[in-house]
């Protein structure tokens, strides 16, 4: 490469060299015929200095025509291949994420200006074409979240009317509305958790304090859940201290011990242990019900993500909980992770290191 550019430097260095000597020798010759035929013998150094001001204007002036050849040329350049891309840009500014700089102008342009220019147009236009389809999905799926409750909240009331109900059906209807109703606040809840999470500005609130009390906290508020269901319930924590965000680690052990408890059976076992590892804490909850597939544990920390949706409606999940374990943990720059057997029961580990930046 670099004795690449020092040969084009010696050939133009050269060519200056050259072009010179021409037009210093034409312009020594051009006065020596210009004084004699006018009769006039100079001085050599009047002749000299005669030839070298000669010089000196040709040189500027061809340097200005060239100069105005090129700035025509430049200008018709740069329309040719930045129209495309400014038209481009226009697209992207109303709305249209589909376009691609697909010119043959533009084509195989890779490392110079232009080219860094046309791929940035393009991966800008296809990141926004990304970021609209999940702003679209997002929008199905809420709309969808909300739309089952208000049918059967709906439906149910239009049902009360009926004269001729027992006091029983009654009470089941008002409970179901009850249930649907609870159902939209909890999506509402989770769906401004995550707006919260997301935003920019948002910035976790460390301080020490005890993780394993809080743990054990989480369990004994759900314990009318786990009672309910005869579950056998087995905590074992190592006194850590823990410095994070106490509130938004409440909300992770609360959705995960939540999950235990729901996709358990009655009679089933859930397991709590905390303990350290290396630098790290480390939270582990096992249950011993129904488990997660392969396929679906790798999608079940997506936003609304349901491992089998028509049995998931009758349990009241919208999928956002562990949708906001992972924001939460994230935040905390911690992991979490779920190993599972269908059939046989799951365990969630989320570490954390024991102290958070
Ligand atoms: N302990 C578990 N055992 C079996 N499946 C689970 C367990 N935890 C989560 N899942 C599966 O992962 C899915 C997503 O869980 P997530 O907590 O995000 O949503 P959800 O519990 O359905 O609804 P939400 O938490 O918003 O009320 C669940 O719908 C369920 O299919
Ligand atoms: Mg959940």
């Amino acid at each position: 490469m670099t004795l690449k550019r020092l040969g084009a430097a010696a050939v133009g260095l050269t060519l200056a060299v050259g072009f010179l000597t021409i037009v210093f020798t034409a312009t020594h010759y051009a006065t020596d015929w210009f004084f004699t035929a006018l009769g006039i013998t100079p001085q050599p150094i009047v002749q000299q200095l005669a030839a070298s001001i000669l010089g000196l204007i040709v040189i500027v002036l061809m340097a200005g025509a060239m100069m105005l050849v090129n700035r025509g040329r430049l200008e018709t350049m740069q329309l040719r291949l930045l129209g495309p891309i400014v038209e481009a840009l226009g697209k992207i500014a109303q709305g249209d994420y589909t376009v691609r700089l697909n010119h043959p102008e533009l084509r195989g342009r890779g490392v110079e200006p232009v080219g860094i220019l046309v791929n940035s147009v393009n991966t800008l236009a296809q990141e926004l074409d990304q970021m609209e389809a999940m702003r679209q999905e997002f929008i199905s799926n809420v709309s969808h979240e909300i739309q089952s409750p208000l049918t059967s909240i709906r439906g149910f009331a239009r049902a009360l009317h009926a004269e001729n109900l027992t006091a029983t059906e009654r009470a089941h209807y008002l409970n179901i509305i009850e249930t649907e109703s609870v159902r939209l606040s909890k999506l509402t809840e989770n769906l401004l958790a995550l707006a919260s999470l997301d935003s920019e500005s948002y910035t976790p609130d460390p301080k020490p304090y005890r993780l394993d009390l809080q743990v054990r906290d989480v369990v004994l508020a759900c314990e009318p859940q786990w009672q309910e269901k005869q579950i056998e319930m087995d905590v074992a924590t190592e006194p850590t201290t823990l410095t994070a965000d106490k509130d938004l680690l409440n909300q992770v052990w609360i959705n995960l011990v939540h999950n235990a408890i729901k996709f358990t059976p009655p009679q089933g076992k859930i397991q709590i242990e905390l303990h350290h590892v290396a630098s790290d804490v480390e939270f582990c909850i096992t249950d011993n019900g129904i488990g997660i597939s392969e396929a679906d544990q790798t999608r079940i920390f997506e936003r609304f993500y349901k491992a089998d949706p028509s049995r998931e409606r009758a349990r009241g999940g919208s999928g956002l909980g562990l949708a906001i374990c992972k924001k939460i943990v994230d935040l905390h720059h911690g992991t979490i992770q779920v190993t599972s057997k269908v059939g046989h029961g799951s365990t969630f580990a989320v570490r954390l290191p024991v102290e958070t930046k």
